[in-house]
């Protein structure tokens, strides 16, 4: 591994503060364009799994500050870190990320419901959500967040009861009418609740209007906003008489990601139920830590372009690793316990790519 552009994927065995000093020796700093990190939450569990999850906090926040300083060198201007956290935890998490990015490349918390079902072994509050701290290497060279885009061609009503009445003058064309082609003289047009009228009569030709009216309705948009509308070549509607004028909102923007991710509202948002579901159907011993792979898939999305590269110092059972494959990104995973790389990552990874290749 010497080179970026000769970088292809790989999965490192070993402690990840020594894997990574080793990496950004062979020249790796400032390549990197996700870091999606889900740590070992220090739960004290030392019962199940392949690892103890028990450590003095002391201990907890050292591993922490190691990996995320080492993994902040090797992130390019425009990248951006994920840390997955728990509600225990996500204090000292922020402080760590906090000293090592600076305050100021804070970009927000994701809330991720992680549970349709609840444990029944919470007391007082049934906790569902993980946190994922969101970090930019240097927040002004970084993109906006975006993922679907505004519905496309939504028609939406002048008229808002309530709202102060406006004279809005329709020029030549601006108006699609669904209704006969003819001649509308002006009158009144209320409903119960709205106070419209036309002022000017109208000729209809062709489903346009071939004259400028003037239309007075409780509008929705100022007199200045209808203005720019209108300059910027809006499309208006009239279905029916009574005339109820609808603006089409040509739409199709890229939108924001929003910090809540709950399958409640969403149901394309996985949650754990589906990782250990992913799991069951590949192994006898599902790792029970594994996140789902559509949440990865779904902040590679965001955060990347295809052929970037994609770091995950916690791998576990390769979660990262299999989102990267599905979307066309090159990977870096690091996991300290070997038998989990033997048994999952690369069984995983396996996997991945013969079903990459039979899909394509
Ligand atoms: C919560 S799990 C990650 C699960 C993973 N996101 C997945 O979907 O499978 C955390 C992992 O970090 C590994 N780990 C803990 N300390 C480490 C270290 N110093 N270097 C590398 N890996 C470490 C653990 O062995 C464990 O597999």
């Amino acid at each position: 591994m010497h080179s970026t552009s000769a970088f292809t994927s790989s999965v490192r065995v070993g402690d990840a503060r020594e894997v990574l000093e080793s990496v950004a020796a062979d020249g790796m700093e400032g390549k990197v364009r996700l870091i999606y990190a889900d740590p070992p939450f220090n739960t004290g569990d030392t019962r199940i799994g392949p690892y103890a999850d028990r450590r003095t906090v002391d201990d907890w926040q050292d591993l922490l500050t190691g990996v995320i300083s080492k993994c902040h060198a090797l992130l390019r201007t425009d990248g951006s870190l994920w840390l997955h956290i728990n509600d225990r935890q996500i204090a000292l998490a922020r402080s760590v990320c906090d000293d090592v990015f600076g305050q100021h490349n804070y970009c927000g918390t994701i809330a991720w419901e992680r549970t349709r079902n609840p444990s029944f072994l919470h007391r007082q509050l049934a906790s569902t959500l993980d946190y994922i701290l969101v970090y930019g290497r240097s927040i002004e060279a970084l993109q906006p967040f975006t993922s679907t885009v505004t519905e496309t061609n939504k028609r939406i009503p002048m008229a808002h009861r309530g709202n102060r009445n406006a004279d809005l003058t329709f020029p030549p064309g601006s108006v699609r009418f669904n209704c006969n082609d003819g001649r509308y003289e002006a009158g009144d047009h209320s409903t119960a609740g709205i106070d419209a009228w036309l002022l000017d009569s109208v000729d209809v030709v062709e489903s346009r209007n071939l004259t400028e009216f003037r239309f007075r309705l409780p509008s929705r948009y100022s007199p200045l906003r209808f203005k720019q509308l209108l300059e910027d070549g809006a499309d208006f509607v009239i279905p029916k008489v009574p005339f109820r004028p609808s603006y089409i909102n040509p739409g199709g923007t890229p939108k924001l990601v929003r910090s809540l991710w709950t399958w409640q509202t969403d149901p394309t948002i996985p949650t754990n139920e589906d990782a250990y579901r992913e799991q069951q159907e590949q192994f006898e011993k599902p790792f029970r830590y594994a996140k789902p792979t559509a949440l990865l898939r779904r902040i590679i999305e965001i955060t990347t372009e295809p052929g970037d590269l994609v770091l995950d110092p916690f791998a576990g059972s390769g979660t990262t690793a299999v989102a990267a494959i599905q979307t066309g990104r090159r990977y870096l995973v690091i996991e300290e316990q070997e038998p989990l790389v033997n048994s999952y990552i690369h069984p995983r990874i396996r996997r991945a790519i013969a079903e990459t290749v039979n899909s394509a």
